[in-house]
């Protein structure tokens, strides 16, 4: 039976998919076969393909088989905004059960799902749903990306509560470094750690240019 990881952050912008590709290639070291899935993206291209998103291109090309794009991103608007107001302006509503439809489809070729949210773990997918609705239906482990940064620790704090009150696992949390300037960098990590009650994974790097491999080295999943 596959396994799933769902990749959530403090917020948009922290670095979800940047390290979720370095969590694939970790796993895929392992010798296990791994995919990425974007359900839901808002702020797509238009392309002679259809619409295409940044991310889901990414964890679409870092997977270990060729998969259709529309599996791997069954939700992908235009507009970068919240999904639930993108999908209503699309004239459309996001239904768990076609993204669990395609979770269960890409799960027959992969060892492991690396599932990316949209934004932080509280998202509203629909008028009822959000992505921790998602998370939990698909029964996927989570992993917390904490971009550091100035009020990442109340971030960190509050999204590890809500996904245990969510009744999900938190499988661990991942520190990005977004800025290597950034002051009391070790101590605002060291104010997570002894806070959060679930292991640190990894400390990934700040870089100009992405390089999956020294992400994927900085990681320890299991
Ligand atoms: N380790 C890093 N080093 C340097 N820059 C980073 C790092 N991680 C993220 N960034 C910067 O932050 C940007 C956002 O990262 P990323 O796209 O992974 O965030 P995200 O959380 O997936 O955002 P979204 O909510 O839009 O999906 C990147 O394009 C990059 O410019
Ligand atoms: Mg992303």
């Amino acid at each position: 039976m596959s396994r799933g990881i769902f990749v959530t952050g403090t917020d948009t912008g922290v670095g979800k998919t940047w390290v979720s590709a370095g969590i694939m290639a970790a796993l895929q070291h392992q010798g296990l076969r791994v995919l990425g899935m974007k359900p839901v993206a808002s702020g797509c291209a238009h392309t002679a393909d259809g619409l295409r998103n940044e991310d889901a291109l990414l964890l679409q090309q870092q997977g270990t088989a060729e998969i259709e794009y529309a599996l791997i991103n069954p939700y992908a608007f235009a507009p970068a905004i919240a999904p639930h107001l993108a999908a209503a302006q699309a004239d459309t509503t996001i239904d768990l059960d076609v993204v669990e439809r395609n979770y269960r489809q890409l799960a027959a070729h992969a060892d492991v799902i690396v599932v990316e949210g949209a934004g932080g773990w509280l998202v509203p997918l629909n008028a009822q749903e959000s992505m921790a609705d998602l998370a939990k239906r698909l029964e996927l482990d989570v992993i917390l990306v904490v971009g550091l940064r100035l009020g990442c620790i109340n971030h960190a704090l509050l999204s590890a509560q809500a996904i245990r009150a969510h009744g999900c696992h938190l499988l661990g949390w991942i520190a990005n470094t977004l800025d290597p300037q950034m002051p009391k960098l070790q101590t605002n990590i060291d104010a997570i750690a002894t806070r959060i009650d679930a292991p640190l994974l990894g400390i990934t790097p700040f870089q100009t240019t992405f390089n999956v491999e020294s992400l994927a080295a900085t990681l320890k999943i299991e």
